[in-house]
């Protein structure tokens, strides 16, 4: 069939196999492209591992380290009359390349926050892996069912104590309007938002996979963060969603303390704002992101997910001499360019003069549409939209 891109809202119905492929293609060049990361990681598991920062994680390790990888996400084949999403045909492109570059690459799709799925990597990393030494937890999800208590949490994005109004972008017609945005009603919402997206199934699926044997000696594990600019902080750092990425910190000491004996240690990387299927839902901050994107790219600074998570590996996680750069708080920052004062200063500037007349202008608007239609294989050069596609596309190790 011709696929072409179908949008509601911030989320795009429709993907591209083979502009999936292309975009793959084009992160593995651009890991190779940096060379190989000496000391690297070799069996590497990614939790959240077909889209945004997971996916670049997996190609980081398996092209800039030859890492043998496995990845589990939630994802959906091609059904009748339906397209598989993105991250189904991200991953079927992933491991057709590592396997063509003589790479192990097998994907686990299931609930990742359950029990069973937990077991099933378990017993694909004993069969073929025996221990993995990295575990990446890159998952963003907007609901949780906990293993043990069955309860279903779904997490909010809101403010606490006060609305907060601000201006926000229609990415889509490039109209800009003010939004106000009530706080959260209860201390409900905020447990709910920790419960989806803390630091609590991180923990599980440490304990489950040292419990299992099947961590390295020196084990690491890395999750994602994010702080931002203060015109973002009522929504994102002082909001929901920033108390359960300040639960997900606060997990690093007990993972620290878990793993004490395996010599293991674990970290959380703040990484930069990027257009992904998960920051596209979150308001205001597209606005913010198409600002950014121009004021980076003008100094030359400006990074994407592969960029920031090549960066993440060779400069931070793996570096020659063993030392990890972390900031007063123990956090790895890779987003250090983003909050660049002179960065910061220019995007302040702008926003102040942004309106739906001067956005063209001074934003980059049009590079986060285009990324955002990237994501779902769209819009890459290279790509023939107009030949007939067959959305059945299988991931090589999954049965379906
Ligand atoms: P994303 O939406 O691109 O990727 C989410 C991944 O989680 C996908 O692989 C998806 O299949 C998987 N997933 C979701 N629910 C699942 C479930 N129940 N079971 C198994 N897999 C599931 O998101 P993105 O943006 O790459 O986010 C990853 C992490 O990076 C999050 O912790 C996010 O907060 C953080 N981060 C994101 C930033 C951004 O600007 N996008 C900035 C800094 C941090």
């Amino acid at each position: 069939m011709i696929i072409q891109p179908r949008t509601r809202g911030f989320i795009c119905l429709t993907a591209h196999p083979d502009g999936a492929l292309q975009a793959v293609k084009n992160q593995i060049e651009y890991v190779k492209s940096k060379g190989k990361i000496k000391n690297g990681p070799k069996k590497v598991l990614v939790i959240g591992a077909s889209t945004g920062f997971g996916l670049s994680s997996r190609i980081a390790a398996a092209f800039g380290s030859d890492a043998a990888t496995i990845g589990v996400f939630f994802e959906k084949p091609a059904s009748e009359g339906k397209m598989g999403t993105a991250g189904w045909y991200n991953s079927a492109a992933f491991e057709k390349e590592a396997h063509a570059a003589g790479l192990y690459a097998k994907s686990i799709n299931g609930d990742a926050f359950s029990d069973d799925i937990k077991k099933q990597t378990i017993d694909l990393i004993k069969k073929d892996l025996g221990q993995v030494d990295l575990v990446v937890y890159s998952l963003a999800s907007p609901r949780r069912t906990h293993p043990k208590t069955g309860v279903a949490y779904a997490s909010v994005l809101k403010p606490i104590g006060q609305p907060f109004t601000n201006k926000t972008v229609d990415f889509h017609t490039g109209v800009i309007s003010d939004i106000t945005i009530n706080p959260v009603e209860n201390d409900e919402d905020i447990a709910n938002t920790i419960a989806v997206m803390g630091g609590e199934d991180w923990k599980f699926w440490i304990e489950d996979l040292k419990a299992a044997g099947v961590l390295a000696a020196g084990v690491k594990t890395v999750a994602y963060s994010y702080i931002g600019p203060e015109l973002t902080f009522p929504i994102y750092r002082n909001g929901t969603i920033g108390q359960a990425k300040n639960d997900l910190e606060a997990t690093v000491p007990v993972l620290n303390d878990l793993l004490k004996d395996l010599h293991g240690v674990s970290y959380v990387s703040v990484n930069k704002a990027l257009v992904t299927q998960s920051s596209s839902a979150i308001p205001v901050v597209p606005l913010y992101i198409s600002l950014l994107y121009k004021v980076m790219k003008a100094k030359g600074t400006h990074e994407g997910t592969i960029e920031q998570m090549q960066r993440l590996f060779a400069d931070r996680l793996y570096t020659e001499n063993g030392e990890v750069a972390l900031d007063s708080e123990g956090r790895i920052r890779i987003d250090d360019w983003e909050m660049a004062e002179d960065v910061q200063a220019e995007v302040a500037k702008y926003w102040d003069k942004v309106t739906t007349e001067t956005l063209a202008e001074i934003s980059d608007i049009d590079g986060y549409r285009k990324e955002f239609f990237n994501l779902f294989g769209f819009e890459l050069e290279g790509v023939d939209y107009e030949k007939d596609t067959d959305e059945n596309v299988k991931v090589p190790s999954i049965e379906s």
